[in-house]
């Protein structure tokens, strides 16, 4: 059983279990057992996690906007509430964080709490440049024995993650030789919203712009509904990653449970024409990966925007699949959405027989609730997460580096060990994000 396998199993196996960090056991719902957690960002994305926090002692909200904290206050009566996350992650006895703030703040947040040993539930995706989403990871693997993160990718709870897992693992296709991932939502903006208006009683824009560089406020930024108001500011390149941080975190989240991979060794990209103010809607990356202990070599792709990749046979049309994946194998193809795949076998020996089902007790079992997986392993650290930091972090940063790639219009070689391109000097200086004066990635 290789690490992703024994992570769900362990999840599943050991829930139920629960031992506090200070060693105190009791029933699921035992009073000693709840978690003292801090929300910040508590309307929108937010309000997801309302029926799960329920089971957990709610004692922080946070949130930029005070207008949302009446109904926040309905469901969550003993919290305190902040406007500066930098001061609600200092309350005193917290144990854990839920964060879904603007993505611009999201490895702050992450490294913030993890600095204070806090456990982390972030929202996708869990940084917006290679640096930030290196630094998180670090952060994490110092302190796992003791603190439980998951990124919020909540689809790789559906059991067809484990089901694309086993088609590619157990040789279906095949030796796997490429994988692609791709999502076509396509919002196109001409560049950031010009000043209008001021912003409402109680709304702190400065707060909300954080460490980003300062932009006039517009009330086009915050016209969405609850949920859906990242697509008014996620493709600027100053609070967001585009579709690579929206979609393209689940996306590439289905391909990534398939393939074991780690860091790249290589990046490029081509796209649109650059937009300094947004990010590129059609854009396509492709990623060279190292052998692992179960395959060879395999390159890894990303479409976003209307790139595709090439369909294996004309009646297939990739197109229909909205956010999809597909994996190429020495015989054969897995192509997959969120819920369903379909195996194509070609060339003259692809029979089968190469290709054994798996036992039915052999079968990876169901992940379960997934932020219930975090709280479980937030009281028991012994228990795993399946979308933790060094998982989603390597997804990410590998996907944030195909954004460089693309800016710099080169095939980069990466050392993932130095996190430092080889090749190209211009391509180190677009890993990282220049911040506002007072705000501190790792404080
Ligand atoms: N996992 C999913 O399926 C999923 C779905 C939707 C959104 N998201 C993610 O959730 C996050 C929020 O998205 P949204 O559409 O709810 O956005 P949003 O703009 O509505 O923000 C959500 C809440 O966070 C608050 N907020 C923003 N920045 C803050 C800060 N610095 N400090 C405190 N509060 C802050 C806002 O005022 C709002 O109440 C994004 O990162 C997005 O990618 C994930």
């Amino acid at each position: 059983m290789n690490r992703r396998e024994f992570i769900k199993t362990a999840a599943v196996a050991g829930a139920g279990l629960l031992v506090l960090p200070g060693g105190v056991r009791g029933g699921e719902n035992a009073p000693s057992n709840k978690l003292n957690v801090a929300l910040i960002g508590v309307w929108g994305r937010g309000l997801a996690h309302y029926d799960s926090l329920s089971s957990e002692n709610v004692v922080a909200l946070c949130d930029v906007n005070e207008k949302r904290f009446p109904d926040a206050l309905k469901r969550f009566p003993n919290a305190k509430t902040y406007v500066d996350w930098r001061k609600c992650l200092d309350q005193k006895g917290l144990d854990a964080v839920v964060c879904c703030t603007a993505d611009h703040t999201h490895a702050f947040i992450a490294n913030w709490a993890l600095n204070r040993d806090l456990h982390v539930y972030m929202e996708k995706p869990l940084a917006i440049s290679v640096e930030e989403s290196r630094v998180a990871r670090a952060n994490w693997l110092k302190k796992k024995a003791k603190l439980a993160t998951q990124v919020g990718m909540q689809r790789h709870a559906m059991q067809n993650f484990n089901r694309v897992r086993e088609l590619v693992r157990d040789g279906a296709i095949g030796q796997l030789t490429a994988a692609y991932a791709w999502g076509d939502r396509q919002i196109r903006r001409p560049g950031y919203l010009p000043a209008e208006g001021q912003p409402p009683e109680g709304f702190h824009f400065d707060l909300w712009l954080g460490p980003s560089p300062d932009h006039p406020y517009n009330p086009g930024y915050f016209s969405g509904g609850a949920g859906m108001n990242c697509l008014s500011w996620n493709m600027y390149w100053d609070f967001g990653a585009g579709q690579i941080g929206d979609m393209g975190s689940h996306t590439m989240d289905l391909l990534w449970n398939a393939v074991d991979a780690g860091l790249p060794t290589s990046a490029e990209a081509k796209g649109e024409k650059f937009n300094p103010d947004v990010t590129p809607v059609e854009c396509e990356s492709h990623f060279d990966h190292p052998a692992n202990d179960w395959r060879g070599p395999i390159r890894v792709s990303w479409y976003q925007g209307g790139a595709m990749p090439a369909s294996p046979k004309p009646y297939v049309d990739l197109k229909k699949i909205d956010h999809g994946a597909m994996f190429k194998g020495t015989k054969g193809y897995v192509i997959a959405d969120f819920g369903s795949r379909i195996l194509l076998p070609f060339g003259d020996d692809s029979d089968l027989t190469y290709y054994k089902v798996r036992a039915k007790d052999a079968v990876l079992p169901p992940l379960g609730h997934f932020q219930k997986q975090w709280f479980d392993a937030c009281k028991n650290p012994s228990l795993k997460t399946a979308c933790d930091f060094e998982y989603s972090g390597n997804m990410i940063e590998q996907l944030l580096l195909g954004l460089v790639a693309y800016r710099v219009g080169k095939k980069l070689e990466y050392d993932g060990t130095t996190g430092r391109v080889t090749n190209c000097p211009e391509a180190n200086e677009l890993l990282s994000r220049k911040y506002r004066p007072g705000w501190t990635l790792n404080g």
